[in-house]
């Protein structure tokens, strides 16, 4: 039996999680019963509960899952642990980790009646359908980091293994294979060692791909492209904290980055969670945008369950929605059918059963 992990998480995961489920279970039909859902609990949930982010019996869930689904997690009530302890770095990171989800998957398409919630000028936007590709597992964010005394001083250390530059780069151009054929690695070669070396991989593994088109791009230089000309891009890759900052700012090109799903894959199996955080200051009010968790579980039923035709209905439910103008609060401009959470998920189920 296929096993999804459900993981809402704390904040506005509680709430778009049922709703991404509840489409699931609608898109699944009689199948649904052949799914294995089952919830745990991660986060700042799970240390007011068991006094862990990542519980044992969480992690061991998830080893056992073909997938899992993410809502967020975090918030202030949990700010005042040790970094080191608090929700991301104590669940997150290392459930990225601990599974080798190294490769997150990012796709900002503007669907064409988004237009007006993007803050950029619709010509701009209109024809924006790149993917973004983020390794997940290594860099920054899993480099040794600590303080020293004498100077008073912090440190966090870039690193990247041969092989870590190696399996993302091909992943890109496995994926621009059969999209516009055009990889762009974005880096910071003309500073930093780990992005002279992450190029020169680049290249090497470019050769594999004589119909692919490979650029490299410095990413200061990608951060204004990426607002003065998106169109041009067709799948990025770059290394972990170049992708986190780049994709806050590519989510604008998609309307809202309510609506940026993500697919963090090892092989088939993958965790599937919104780009966005567990937004505190708006949780509890039923008016988080659902549709980047409902396009996650859409990308789950793709990546990890080969089952695109399911997952083609629930996209096109979401454009549905959003063509009879119902909007949630993040999209919507003045005059616009504004839904809460709940009524957005159960407009998206309606557009699917008809
Ligand atoms: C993301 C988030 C996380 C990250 C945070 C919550 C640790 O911003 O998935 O982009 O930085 O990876
Ligand atoms: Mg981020």
């Amino acid at each position: 039996m296929p096993k999804v992990v459900v993981l809402p998480g704390d904040g506005i995961g509680k709430e778009i999680i049922p709703e991404a489920v509840k489409v699931l279970k609608v898109v699944l039909k009689d199948r649904a019963n052949d799914f294995a859902f089952e919830e745990y609990t991660i986060g700042g949930e799970a240390i007011d509960q068991t006094g862990k982010a990542l519980p044992e019996e969480t992690l061991e869930a998830c080893k056992e899952a073909d997938a899992i689904l993410l809502g967020a997690v975090g918030g202030p009530k949990w700010d005042y642990l040790p970094a080191s302890e608090r929700p991301e770095l104590a669940s997150l990171l290392p459930l990225r980790k601990a599974l080798g989800f190294y490769a997150n998957i990012r796709p900002v398409k503007m669907l064409p009646c988004l237009l007006e919630a993007s803050t950029l000028k619709p010509e701009v936007v209109a024809p924006v359908d790149m993917v973004v590709l983020r390794e997940l597992t290594g860099g920054l964010y899993f480099g040794k980091r600590g303080r020293l005394e004498n100077p008073n001083s912090a440190f966090d250390s870039m690193v990247y293994s041969e092989e870590e530059v190696y399996r993302i780069v091909r992943l890109a151009f496995e994926i621009a294979q059969n999209r516009r054929k055009k990889v762009c690695s974005v880096d910071k070669a003309n500073v930093l060692e780990t992005s002279r070396f992450w190029r020169e991989i680049a290249i090497e593994v470019s050769k594999d791909y004589p119909e692919v088109e490979l650029t490299h791009m410095y990413v200061d230089n990608a951060a204004m492209q990426l607002v003065r000309y998106p169109a041009q891009f067709d799948v990025i890759v770059t290394e972990n904290m170049f992708g986190d900052i780049l994709t806050d700012l590519a989510s604008m090109l998609g309307g809202s980055i309510g609506m940026l799903a993500s697919a963090s894959m090892n092989g088939s199996k993958g965790l599937y969670e919104p780009a966005h955080g567990s937004a505190p200051d708006i949780a509890g009010q039923n008016v988080a945008n659902p549709l980047a968790t409902i396009l996650s579980a859409a990308m789950m039923l793709k990546n990890t369950f080969g089952m695109y035709e399911e997952a083609t209905s629930i996209e096109q439910a979401v454009e549905k929605v959003l063509l009879d103008g119902y909007r949630t609060r993040d999209l919507a401009k003045p005059g616009d059918k504004v839904l809460g959470t709940r009524e957005m998920g159960d407009a998206v189920v309606e557009a699917l059963q008809k």
